[in-house]
């Protein structure tokens, strides 16, 4: 077959959303940590990170989150929460890779928190969609220091002009345009490009 080559890439992020997940410091202060490994089924969240991530630590012993979908005009304040840490005992690899200890990072960002309704950590304000939900199982991953979350989502709450009209429960895709990562870098959606005949079976056959 010569119409691909072999290669072995360091990372496989190939797009997917980004995500600002809050979680709960012993303190009672809500951590941030953008993050892009996430997909859903139903209503479970499954979230990929790192083991020694403040959030990971934080989910195994307060197993509240909110996950807040930015929208793609937040790049400036998600890109302010890269490289950053809520582990003051941050691992060395990570230091050596630049991160820096934020207690704060709702100042650190320019983000404002905003109550939750079924969790106790705060919701980012100018995220259009919060993801409340409580942990249900935490998986360690063949690869050390990653583990894989599983989220039994309790609440979701929108901005009001993402709904599709007539459908108080629904997102019109035409007003949702995420902040969506590649390898590292950040990217928006474009427009559609086709009609789609999975968006003929109706929403609602899914609950
Ligand atoms: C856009 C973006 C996407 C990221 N995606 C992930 C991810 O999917 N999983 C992960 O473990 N870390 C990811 N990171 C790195 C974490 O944000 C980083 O490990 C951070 O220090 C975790 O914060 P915490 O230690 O305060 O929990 C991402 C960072 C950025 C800026």
């Amino acid at each position: 077959m010569d119409t691909h080559v072999d290669i072995d890439p360091a990372i496989l992020y190939f797009g997917t959303p980004v995500a600002v997940l809050s979680t709960l410091n012993q303190d009672g202060t809500t951590n941030l940590m953008p993050m892009s490994s996430v997909f859903w089924l139903g209503r479970t969240a499954v979230l990929g990170i790192g083991a020694s991530s403040q959030t990971a630590l934080n989910l195994t012993d307060r197993p509240e989150i909110v996950i807040n979908l930015p929208s793609v005009d937040l790049v400036t304040e998600v890109d302010r929460l890269a490289l950053t840490t809520g582990n003051a005992a941050m691992s060395a690899g990570k230091a050596a890779r630049g991160y820096v200890h934020v207690a704060d990072k709702y100042g650190h960002a320019g983000l404002t928190a905003y109550g939750s309704d079924t969790v106790l950590p705060t919701s980012v304000a100018e995220c259009p969609v919060h993801i409340e939900g409580t942990v249900a199982a935490l998986h360690e991953l063949r690869e050390p220091k990653l583990v894989a979350v599983e989220v039994a989502v309790s609440a979701v709450r929108v901005m009001p002009e993402l709904r599709l009209e007539g459908h108080p429960n629904r997102i019109d895709p035409d007003r949702w345009r995420p902040l969506v990562m590649s390898f590292q870098h950040f990217y928006g959606l474009g427009d559609r490009v086709h009609p789609s005949r999975l968006a003929s079976i109706d929403e609602e056959l899914y609950r």
